[in-house]
Formats: structure tokens, C-alpha cells, sequence
């Protein structure tokens, strides 16, 4: 059997009614700002999932609260990839979506996390070129931290430190993304 190296998450940074705690606001919050208009909710493909599915199901819960609100949400997913270099900026491409459906729609983009900003940045030029009515950000995660590149984000479920987290989506190389919560991975 081959010793063990992959990090283990450590500590719980968000726990799992935190989560859905905010989740629930941030659902009330985009069913005032959409009320009675059609949205297309973008999930990045693959760490946004879990938000999203809960994201989706919270503005649905808000309406419920207030029937004279609804909004028409229709989902659509985008995947990236990131080719790493550690002198240069990352260099993003689009692998699956994105598609004219876009175009003269308002499109909310939903996240697990925005860390150097290079990812939102390049879907938010790619969504640019496509005519949407409005592009507006939502994530899960904020890590200021690590900015390379100015971005604007609407939504913001929680701000976390300079650390690598995983759960509720995120990975490490595919692992931990069924999480329900948010932790810290051990470094050893
Ligand atoms: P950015 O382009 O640097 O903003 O990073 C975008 C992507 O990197 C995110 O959508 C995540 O998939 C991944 N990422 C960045 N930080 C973390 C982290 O702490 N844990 C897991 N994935 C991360």
C-alpha cells in the first residue's frame, strides 16, 4: 500500500449552516435585484456546483417569501482551464459553453471563488463579446489576497485568507469537492 501524501483537510473555516445561512440571504438578495425579469445563472464549471445548485434552489425559497416577486432563471455552464506559469499571468481558455443563447440575456456568473481575478476576467471579456443585456458576478469565495487582475464582483458569500480551501465544490487534484463545508487544507 503507497504511503499517503495528499493533504488532508484540517479545520473546518466555514461550517455547513454558515453556508446555507448566507446562501439564503444572498438568494433573497438577487430576487430584489432580478424581481419579475428572466436571468441566466452561469456556473463555472466544475467548483461552482454545490453553490450553484444551492444558490439556484435559495432564490426559489425567496420567492416563496414574497409571490409577487419572481424571477425566470434558466441555468447555463461554462468550464475554463488555466495553463500556469509563474511568471506570467495565467493564460485562460474556454473549453465548453459560452454560447449565443447569451446574447440579450442578463447573466449572473456564479463561482466557488475568485483568487487572481484572471478567470472572471477572461469570461467577463468572452461574455462582453456576446451582447448580454447586463453581466453581473456571484461567489462564493472572495480572496483578495491574491489579485493580479482588478475585479468587480456583486455578490460576495464570504471573504477567506490567503490559504487553499476546499469543500462545498472546490477540489484539491478532484478531491474533497462533496465537502458540505469550507476547510483549510494541512500544508504536510
Ligand atoms: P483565479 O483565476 O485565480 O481567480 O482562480 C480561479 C479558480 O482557481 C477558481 O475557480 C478555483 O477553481 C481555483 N482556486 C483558486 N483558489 C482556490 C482555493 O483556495 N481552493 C480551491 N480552488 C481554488
Amino acid at each position: 500500500m503507497p504511503a499517503v501524501t495528499k493533504p488532508l483537510p484540517k479545520s473546518v473555516l466555514i461550517s455547513e449552516s454558515c453556508l446555507q445561512k448566507r446562501i439564503r440571504e444572498l438568494g433573497r438578495q438577487i430576487l430584489a435585484d432580478y424581481k419579475n425579469q428572466e436571468l441566466v445563472l452561469l456556473g463555472v464549471l466544475r467548483g461552482s456546483v454545490i453553490f450553484f445548485a444551492d444558490l439556484s434552489r435559495a432564490i426559489f425559497e425567496a420567492q416563496l417569501e414574497e409571490p409577487s416577486r419572481e424571477i425566470q432563471i434558466r441555468f447555463e455552464f461554462v468550464q475554463l482551464t488555466s495553463y500556469n506559469n509563474n511568471t506570467q499571468p495565467s493564460a485562460v481558455e474556454l473549453i465548453h459553453g459560452g454560447s449565443n443563447y447569451l446574447k440579450q440575456r442578463h447573466i449572473l456568473i456564479v463561482e466557488d471563488i475568485i483568487d487572481t481575478g484572471q478567470t472572471l476576467n477572461f469570461l467577463y471579456e468572452h461574455l462582453l463579446t456576446l451582447k448580454p443585456k447586463t453581466v453581473k458576478v456571484c461567489t462564493l469565495l472572495n480572496k483578495p489576497s491574491k489579485r493580479r487582475v482588478p475585479a468587480t464582483i456583486d455578490y460576495i458569500g464570504f471573504e477567506v485568507p490567503d490559504a487553499f480551501v476546499v469543500g462545498y465544490g472546490l477540489d484539491y487534484a478532484q478531491q474533497y469537492r462533496n465537502l458540505p463545508y469550507i476547510a483549510l487544507l494541512e500544508s504536510t
